[in-house]
């Protein structure tokens, strides 16, 4: 990360340093030092902001993040986020430009850390889930939302017909590209993707994808729309034990199992399948999760 002035990334690192060490009062006075130099640099203004929210200076960080946002309006770094767990208001979703940086930059280690690291299984949980409900046939059409590198691809492939996929960060979509199960893959928004769907799909499903999604509203609304009578959205879920959702500290939103239940009625689904599963861990412990398989009525 360079802002491009020599002078500031010297003091840029000693702030990263100073930081590192526990001096987050420290650290916030040398980063302000560097933005004297580079004023309009947007993850330097990020910088200062996440370290005067470590010093406990909130409202400074709160106004440090917004600063960051006037340098960058797309959030690729995600001050909405931040913001939101300082102000303790829970935002609808991520922004779309923090999630692409985040699976892009994340892309070249991705299945090694999940599988291996977080014990990744929610493909397995999935593949499983949808044979209980509908154990034989075919899907003629059958659409991945968040795809990713293309996991959940492989756990559906031979029940589905025609698969397709979209997922937001270009990195990601490419890794599936690589596994050739695909027949059509995109990259942008599930949401507008699953609109703008040619034909409907028998199914759609969301490995651990609407983690990153507070307000499931407009995606089961948009699923609901493009599935056939009878079609079946599969998804996973992280759970909590209150009421509606929660954005956790690891960037991540938890949904209570009344808010899955209540979400299914109003976007016209049945519950065919609602179980606890836990697809990953988190932190080397185990993540409570919900495995959920939608019918459309
Ligand atoms: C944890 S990964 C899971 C990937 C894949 N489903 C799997 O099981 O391996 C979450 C993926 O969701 C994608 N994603 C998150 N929000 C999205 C959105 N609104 N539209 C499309 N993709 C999204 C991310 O880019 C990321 O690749």
């Amino acid at each position: 990360m360079s802002s491009g002035n020599l002078t500031a990334d010297r003091r840029f690192a000693y702030a990263l340093l100073l930081r590192r060490d526990g001096d987050a009062e420290a650290a916030a006075d040398v980063l302000a030092q560097t933005l004297e130099l580079v004023p309009d640099w947007a993850e330097g203004r990020f910088a200062l902001a996440e370290t005067l929210a470590e010093a406990g200076r909130k409202y400074d960080a709160i106004a440090a993040f917004e600063n960051y946002l006037t340098a960058d309006p797309a959030d690729s770094m995600g001050a909405a986020i931040k913001l939101a767990l300082l102000t303790e208001a829970a935002p609808k979703q991520m922004p779309e430009a923090y999630l692409r940086r985040l699976f892009d930059e994340y892309a070249p280690r991705f299945e090694k850390a999940l599988l291996e690291k977080l014990r990744y299984r929610a493909p397995e949980i999935l593949r499983a889930a949808i044979d209980t409900v509908q154990p034989d046939g075919t899907f003629a059409r059958a659409f991945d939302l968040g795809c990713g590198t293309g996991l959940m691809g492989m756990a559906l492939r031979d029940r589905a017909g025609w698969l397709g996929g979209v997922d937001l960060a270009p990195a990601m979509v490419r890794g599936a590209e690589d596994k050739n199960i695909y027949d059509q893959l995109l990259v942008g928004d599930m949401v507008a993707a699953v609109l703008a769907l040619g034909e409907p799909c028998d199914l759609m499903v969301a490995a651990d994808v609407l983690t990153y999604v507070g307000d499931l509203t407009d995606v089961m609304h948009a699923v609901r729309a493009r599935l056939t009578s009878e079609g079946l959205f599969a998804f996973t879920v992280q759970r909590h034990e209150g009421d509606g959702f929660v954005l956790g500290a690891e960037h991540r939103f938890s949904h209570s199992r009344t808010y899955i239940e209540d979400i299914a009625a109003t976007a016209q689904f049945s519950i065919s399948y609602l179980e606890n599963a836990v697809s990953r861990q988190e932190k080397g412990v185990d993540a409570p999760g919900l495995a959920a398989v939608f019918r459309a009525r």
